[in-house]
């Protein structure tokens, strides 16, 4: 196949004066603008009632979302039709997709901060991964035949990003996805799917379905679906492979990336400013609201109090607050659901004496303040919690095995952490634990597409990883070759 050549996006330089002026210029006639989501269909749309939806930071409008109803999936399933386009068709609208999210830069800032309370980093950071993952898929493309229809469903959280890059190595492949974006951003995948019908993706290969778990639960148990790609909690993907099994043919792929309890250890041989950057910046940013971010941080027992020292002040200089403004480090969580089922562990260590750091949340918005939780390891964590709490323990030298096995006991295997200037540790260490995206001297968020492909193993994902070069022969059929193109 004759496909072109690939570089990742260059995204925007924010510590360069003119370059933040010039973003803030354009995101500004968006700062009030009502957006509206409903199904984009390749036939008649009669959605559900329209549902306002509000800005997480301060509860102002920021536009509408009418959901997919019965008769849209129904249109949806029966309109719907594999791309057939050649591949280097499909690659060159796939990068026209890319140049177009590119140009649209200002209105994506705008509704990622409005819709998602992402800061502008985050933005940069969500936008580059979209552009990223369509340009890798566009230019990886296997010499084989598409599996058919894919149903895609994302997360919130990375509401542009993931739901981008589902739906770009299906349609790169040559399916058709009926793409569920999750009920909290519908807006953004609103603006994706039309940019990449204007792109030249056909309406009867890509159609929207905007919507809550019952639009995805309807998309994952209609024998006319040949494959899911999900993102999102564990439990969902469970629900959903019973799904697949009950209705789908035996053959059906789900590629399932799913949820995480990430750990980090920092040996007493760690640079310590490195690693309480490292730790700040895994544990915090996107309000931690990311599946790769640190959870539970083990630290040697003879640095811990000069660590944790320097990172209470660290803490202290986090500025959490609204993700409109360029001086925002963390905005707020996604919803009042999520604030209050984090708010309710924050409030249980606190009544048992193991909060060790806490900042005051922001008043209005659904912010949770960075905090910090004494644990005595991985295991006291029975689930996830997905936002800005990092719980710490501390360990001797003896116990690291003792650290490793109880890190690998979750079942989890997402992302992990290491800190240390021990060549021969490092080596024992990443041979031991279980986790699809290792990190050494570093932080562990923010995995490169095509550097860094990125997935878990256990209870976190099926694999393949995404942005690497074994995921998209996921979306093929196993055993039908194309022609040459
Ligand atoms: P979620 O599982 O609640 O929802 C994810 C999506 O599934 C949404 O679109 C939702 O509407 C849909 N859904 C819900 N019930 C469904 C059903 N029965 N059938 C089909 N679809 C259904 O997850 P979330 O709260 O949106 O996202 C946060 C979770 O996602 C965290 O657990 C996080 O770790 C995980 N995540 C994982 C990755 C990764 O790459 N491994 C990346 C981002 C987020
Ligand atoms: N790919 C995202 C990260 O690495 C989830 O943080």
């Amino acid at each position: 196949l004759f496909l072109p050549e690939r570089r990742n996006s260059r995204g925007f330089d924010l510590t360069h004066a003119p370059t933040l002026k010039m973003i803030d210029a354009a995101r500004a006639p968006f700062k009030t603008h009502h957006w509206n989501a409903a199904p984009l269909l390749a036939g008649p749309v009669a959605p559900d009632a329209e549902q306002p939806m509000t800005n997480p930071a301060n509860g102002t409008e920021t536009g509408t979302v009418a959901p997919a109803s019965a008769a849209d999936i129904e249109t949806a399933l029966a309109s719907v039709k594999p791309w057939g386009a050649p591949a280097a068709q499909r690659a060159e609208i796939l990068n026209a997709a890319a140049d177009l999210y590119e140009e649209n830069f200002g209105e994506i800032f705008a509704i990622l901060t409005r819709e998602a309370g992402k800061s502008l980093l985050d933005g940069v950071a969500e936008l580059r991964e979209a552009v990223d993952f369509l340009r890798y898929y566009a230019a990886n493309i296997p010499d084989a035949a598409p599996a058919g229809t894919f149903t895609c469903i994302s997360p919130w959280n990375f509401p542009l990003a993931i739901f981008t890059g589902q739906i770009a190595a299906a349609l790169a492949t040559g399916n058709a996805v009926l793409a569920k974006p999750a009920e909290q951003t519908p807006l953004i995948a609103q603006l994706a799917v039309t940019l990449l019908h204007r792109a030249g993706v056909p309406a009867t290969a890509l159609q929207l379905l905007p919507g809550g778990g019952a639009v995805g639960a309807a998309l994952t148990s209609d024998p006319r679906v040949d494959g899911v790609a999900f993102t999102g909690s564990t439990a969902t993907a469970l629900k959903i492979r019973a799904a697949m099994a009950e209705h789908l043919a035996p053959g059906a792929p789900l590629i399932a990336e799913t949820g995480g309890l990430n750990a980090m250890i920092v040996d007493s041989t760690a640079l310590p400013e490195q690693a309480v950057q490292a730790i700040v910046e895994s544990a915090f940013q996107s309000a931690g609201q990311r599946c790769s971010a640190l959870r539970c941080l083990y630290v040697q027992d003879d640095v811990a109090e000069d660590l944790l020292k320097m990172l209470r002040g660290a803490m202290d200089a986090l500025s959490i607050g609204d993700p409109w403004l360029l001086s925002t480090d963390s905005g707020p969580v996604i919803d009042a659901q999520a604030q209050q089922g984090i708010n309710a562990h924050i409030d249980a260590a606190r009544n048992e004496g193991r909060v060790l750091k806490e900042l005051r949340p922001p008043a209005g918005g659904t912010f949770v303040a960075p905090t910090m939780i004494s644990v005595t390891g991985i295991g006291d964590l029975t689930r996830e919690i997905f936002g800005p709490v990092l719980h710490v323990a501390r360990f001797r030298s003896h116990q690291l095995d003792k650290v490793i096995d109880d890190i690998n006991a979750t079942g989890y295997g997402l992302t992990f952490g290491l800190h240390t200037r021990i060549d021969d540790r490092v080596q024992q260490v990443t041979e031991a634990v279980h986790a699809g995206n290792i990190y050494v001297n570093r932080n562990q968020i923010g995995a490169i597409v095509g550097s860094q492909p990125f997935g878990g193993e256990g209870l976190s994902g099926t694999g393949p990883k995404a942005g690497g070069p074994n995921y998209m022969p996921r979306f093929c059929a196993p055993d039908r070759q194309t022609s040459a193109e």
